[in-house]
């Protein structure tokens, strides 16, 4: 009987201190989700410093910095060069045409050729561009620093100094904010780099991204602004950008605008696309996003091939060494290719893989240590999806491996098609046919380059990817057949 007394006045004593333990943790999280929007610091369109957002969300702040880190994954992640050092001592990261001399052969002439690394962290962005060889050794343009510093105030200022009205006070997005950006954007673009980057001294930071009032997502960057409302203009479906379809249902008196139209969900994947696109940029014309036929690769280069540059030349990014082929070079289209998949068509955003909800005390907060989703399985995916990590993780690999093989195969016919036209032209192969092979050539490079260039290694849209490569196959290889002597 005793005992039976004790044990409950013992389980009374002990759920009382829960209780107050308890208690004493939700007041303990409810201080800190008050914490978050303490402000210590008042931020204004002008504080590019991160530094000082991070003052009032330091948690932000903090897993923004941590994207100094690398960890390699199999075809992503990041991988410091243990032979290249910079002239300030940090260390390269891996050099891509060192690793596959194919590309080496398929850039011939071009700025890739000498220079060609594996993407890492945001917080080397305006470093990296700075040491490239591309840069040191070729003559760039003020363009290059749309993606890779943070340019929204030095465009302003740019603006401001020739004549927009307002001042830097103004909202970023009103109409003299706004008249200031657009201005200053085509101004820094023209300049030599070496001028341009002293307007420059932060990668991409919390003000390029989000509104220093509301911390609302915005879209700060002049071409993705641009490229959107000439993608809106374009009859190419778009069912993952809501906003665009609503838009064209309208009367279309006032232009498309991402900052007033595009919804939350959008928002999170259109903040990445101010960077993460394929662009013109050299020193021919002001840098671009070529979507006015669509988004989809060959809407592209659809797109360029009509394309006139002001000086009435036809489009092209440089002309191939061995074969005068005039060809184009493709960047980073993940933006388009995760807009042809299954992700961005069921609604999921850049932001959900690559920056998912991270839980701190009570707060939920979104990872600012953008990159790879691989290294964060659990929270990146497992969100949506049941299966194990491993499992989860084997589903990616086995559509990379298919990617990088059929991508081989791809290399390989327009590395061979390059020898062929070389070798025609040497054995004096009627022009006709040899513009064909060039032509054809152009087609080919392009596609290979289109997945190449992607950072996924086709995971954004596998069976995208798998027509493109396909396609580049078949182009490569007619190439070599416009050859044979008729
Ligand atoms: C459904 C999840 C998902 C979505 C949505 C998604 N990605 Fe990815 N992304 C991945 C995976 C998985 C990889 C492969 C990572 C690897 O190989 O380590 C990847 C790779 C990348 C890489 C290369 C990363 C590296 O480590 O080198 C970049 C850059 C990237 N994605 C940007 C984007 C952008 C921009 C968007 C939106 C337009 C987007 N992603 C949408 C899952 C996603
Ligand atoms: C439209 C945005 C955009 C513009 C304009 C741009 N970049 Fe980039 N750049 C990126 C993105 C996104 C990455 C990361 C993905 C990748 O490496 O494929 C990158 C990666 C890089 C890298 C690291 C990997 C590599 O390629 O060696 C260098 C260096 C670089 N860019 C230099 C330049 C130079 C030089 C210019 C001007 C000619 C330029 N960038 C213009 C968006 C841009
Ligand atoms: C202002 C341009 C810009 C914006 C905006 C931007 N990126 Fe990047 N991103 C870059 C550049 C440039 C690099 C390559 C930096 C380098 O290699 O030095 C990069 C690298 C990456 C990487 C590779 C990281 C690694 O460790 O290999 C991922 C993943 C990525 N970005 C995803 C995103 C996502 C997701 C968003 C949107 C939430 C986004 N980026 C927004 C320019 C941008
Ligand atoms: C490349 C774009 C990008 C940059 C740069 C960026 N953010 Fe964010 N941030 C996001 C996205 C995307 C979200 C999710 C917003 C949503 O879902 O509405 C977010 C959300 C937030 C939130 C809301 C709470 C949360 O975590 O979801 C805060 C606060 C925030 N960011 C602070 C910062 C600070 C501070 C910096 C600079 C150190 C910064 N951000 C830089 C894209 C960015
Ligand atoms: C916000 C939810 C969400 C997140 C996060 C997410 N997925 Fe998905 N995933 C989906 C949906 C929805 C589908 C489409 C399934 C359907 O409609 O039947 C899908 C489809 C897939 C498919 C099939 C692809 C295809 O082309 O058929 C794979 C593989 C996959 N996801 C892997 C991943 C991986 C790996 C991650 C993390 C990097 C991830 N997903 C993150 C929701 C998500």
């Amino acid at each position: 009987m005793k005992l039976r007394y004790l044990l409950i006045a013992i389980i009374a004593g002990l759920a009382s201190v829960g209780i107050l333990l308890l208690r004493e943790n939700i007041a303990q999280r409810k201080l800190e989700a008050r914490h978050t929007v303490f402000r210590v610091v008042e931020l204004t369109e002008q504080t590019t410093d991160p530094a000082e957002w991070g003052k009032n969300f330091p948690r932000q702040y903090d897993h923004y910095r941590r994207t100094v880190d690398m960890e390699r994954t199999r075809y992503g992640g990041s991988e410091a060069d243990p032979f290249a050092v910079g002239a300030d001592g940090v260390r390269k990261s891996v050099s891509k045409i060192e690793q596959d001399p194919r590309l080496k052969t398929m850039w011939d002439g071009y700025a890739f050729a000498i220079d060609f690394r594996e993407d890492r962290g945001h917080a080397y962005m305006l470093h990296d561009q700075r040491e490239t060889d591309r840069v040191t050794k070729r003559p760039q343009v003020g363009s290059c620093l749309h993606c890779h510093a943070s340019t929204t105030v030095a465009y302003r200022k740019a603006g401001l100094e020739a004549g927009a009205p307002g001042t830097l006070a103004d909202p970023l997005l009103s109409p003299t904010g706004r008249e200031q950006l657009m201005k200053g954007f085509v101004i820094v673009s023209a300049e030599p780099y070496s001028n341009a980057t002293q307007r420059v001294e932060h990668p991409v930071t919390c003000l390029d991204c989000h509104d220093p009032q509301s911390l609302q997502l915005r879209i700060t960057r002049p071409a993705l602004l641009i490229g959107l409302e000439a993608l809106a203009h374009s009859d190419d479906p778009v069912p993952h950008l809501p906003s665009i379809g609503k838009w064209r249902q309208g009367n279309r008196q006032k232009p498309y605008d991402p900052n007033t139209l595009a919804t939350r969900q959008e928002m999170r994947s259109l903040v990445c696309a101010q960077c993460h696109v394929e662009y013109y940029c050299a020193s021919k014309t002001t840098l671009f996003f070529p979507w006015n036929k669509g988004l989809k690769a060959e809407q592209i280069e659809a797109y360029y091939d009509d394309y006139k540059f002001p000086d009435g030349a036809p489009f092209a990014d440089w002309n191939h060494k061995r074969t005068g082929a005039a060809v184009i070079k493709v960047q980073h289209p993940e933006f388009e290719l995760w807009s042809q998949g299954i992700h961005a068509r069921a609604g999921v955003a850049c932001a959900d893989c690559h920056m998912p909800y991270l839980r701190e005390g009570a707060m939920k907060i979104s990872d600012h240590h953008v990159r790879s989703p691989l290294l964060n399985i659990s929270r990146s995916c497992q969100v949506c999806h049941r299966s194990s990590e491993e499992e989860l993780k084997a589903r990616v690999q086995i559509i990379q491996d298919r990617t990088k093989q059929l991508m081989d195969r791809a290399l390989d016919a327009v590395v061979a098609l390059i020898a062929d036209i070389e070798a025609a032209r040497q054995n004096g192969v009627p022009e006709a046919q040899l513009q064909q092979a060039r032509q054809l050539q152009r087609r080919a490079q392009y596609r290979v380059d289109f997945i190449n260039a992607e950072n996924s290694m086709g995971f954004h849209a596998p069976q995208e990817a798998a027509r493109i490569l396909g396609e580049a196959v078949d182009l490569a290889r007619q190439g070599q057949l416009a050859l044979r002597s008729k």
